[in-house]
């Protein structure tokens, strides 16, 4: 018997139905072979074959108190028992939506969504709305959701054009993109029919770097001057760098901020939050806020159990997940300078998160000839060893990682760094 073989055989089954055997391309990525949960707790995810792993995958993100906590699976049976949609509002909304209030800097008036790419575009659309302009600046390398308007540019991928086959080319149209990092680029790009310039405030996808002193303070002023919106997508930083996101941290505040992954602890939740002035085109029914499935009684009891539970524990929530990632990117450090393992791990401050990549990343440019087949190389070693890494790159710790799980996951990245001494190119393209 083989380690992954009833991953392989659901697989192969899978294929022959489901285009690709999964849900969505990130999952295929997975080395050697797509894996099937059978269940997770805290730490830990188990898959078919009954292997259990360390897990650092977390659901790319979202399972920030780690696997099946306890604190949001009661909420989200407690409502269960009273039922699972309405076409009404429910109890859940508000007290949500005051929480977010409270502790996100930039947030008085909230929408809710169900995922982060539904969110940037009703940010988007409501940028418009507010400002009666048309066009969006958007950063090369940063990701915000499948939309056609958004996905381009994307990490990874050379050029300004589509992120995948099939786009509409004329949803591109008004989305002018520019370097991040880089004031005089973002002048250059501005004009004025602009109505947001859209970013990831800490450049978590294309790499994990934070911005340069004083950029995002300039880019603050030269928008407000300017009369165009800022919209920070904090879908990977919400909840997770700070209780307040990266705004909190970095200490600039945005005209509207998406926020997605975290706040529903792996039930599809998100939201869009920023100035009464600016919400207020859907206050008053300007702009038509659409969706099924908007603030559902479910995804709304699992994120108001997840923010109350991060706003009572933040004191030992945040200065936990820095401490834990510190650890991992110091086991990376050490890997590469005692080992020779040709892979560094970025890591920003208050980061529950990390990326690594055969080289150090600051640009687009630099993510762009980081080698991801040999990452991949180094990923699978490590699941081969029970521990779950996403085979792009992107690291995330849990509230629920103990010490012991620390410990065992930076003796596993220095151990397969031995192992692969000489065996990994290092080479960037
Ligand atoms: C920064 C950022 N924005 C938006 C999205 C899109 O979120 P979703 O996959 O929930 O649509 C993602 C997803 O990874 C993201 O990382």
């Amino acid at each position: 018997m083989g380690r992954y073989d009833k991953s392989q055989a659901y697989h192969d089954r899978a294929r022959r139905t489901l285009a690709r055997g999964v849900s969505s391309a990130m999952k295929a990525t997975q080395a050697p072979v797509p894996l099937c949960a059978s269940h997770g707790r805290g730490s830990r995810v188990w898959d078919i074959d009954g292997n259990e792993y360390l897990d650092f995958a977390l659901s790319f993100g979202p399972m920030l108190l780690g696997q099946s906590p306890a604190v949001v699976l009661e909420a989200v049976r407690r409502q269960l028992d009273s039922g699972i949609g309405f076409g009404a509002g429910n109890g859940h909304e508000a007290p949500l939506a005051e929480l977010i209030c409270e502790v996100v800097p930039s947030a008085e008036l909230v929408i809710f969504s169900n995922t982060g790419t539904e969110a940037v575009q009703a940010a988007v659309r409501v940028a418009r709305a507010a400002t009666g302009r048309t066009r969006i600046v958007k950063f090369r390398g940063h990701y915000h959701g499948w939309l056609d308007s958004v996905h381009v540019s994307i990490p990874g991928v050379p050029g300004d054009g589509a992120g995948t086959g099939g786009q509409d080319p004329m949803a591109a149209l008004y989305t002018t993109t520019c370097d991040w990092n880089d004031v005089g680029s973002l002048t250059a790009a501005l004009a004025d029919d602009v109505a947001a310039v859209v970013m990831e405030p800490i450049n978590v996808n294309g790499g994990c770097f934070a911005p340069e002193p004083g950029y995002l303070e300039e880019v603050r002023r030269i928008t407000r001057e300017a009369g165009i919106l800022l919209i920070f997508d904090e879908v990977i930083t919400g909840f997770r760098v700070a209780l307040g996101g990266a705004q909190e941290l970095l200490g600039v505040t945005p005209d509207l901020t998406v926020l997605g992954k975290s706040i529903g602890s792996g039930f599809p939740l998100s939201a869009v939050c920023g100035s009464r002035d600016v919400l207020s085109v859907v206050a008053s029914g300007v702009v038509n806020h659409m969706g099924n499935f908007n603030g559902n009684p479910l995804a709304a009891a699992a994120g108001l159990a997840t923010v109350r539970h991060l706003r009572e524990h933040r004191s030992a929530v945040y200065p936990r997940l820095d401490a834990s990632m510190r650890a991992v990117a110091g086991a990376f450090e050490r890997a590469r300078t005692e080992h020779g393992l040709p892979v560094r791990f970025n890591h920003t401050v208050g980061a529950g998160f990390g990326f690594s990549s055969p080289g150090p990343v600051r640009t687009h440019e630099d993510r762009l000839r980081s080698v991801p087949e040999d990452y991949g190389v180094f990923a699978a070693r490590m699941l081969a060893r029970g521990v779950l890494v996403p085979a792009r790159g992107l690291w995330y710790v849990s509230t629920e990682h103990t010490d012991d799980d620390l410990a065992r996951c930076t003796a596993t990245i220095v151990a397969v760094a031995e192992e692969l001494v000489g065996q990994m190119s290092g080479a960037s393209r």
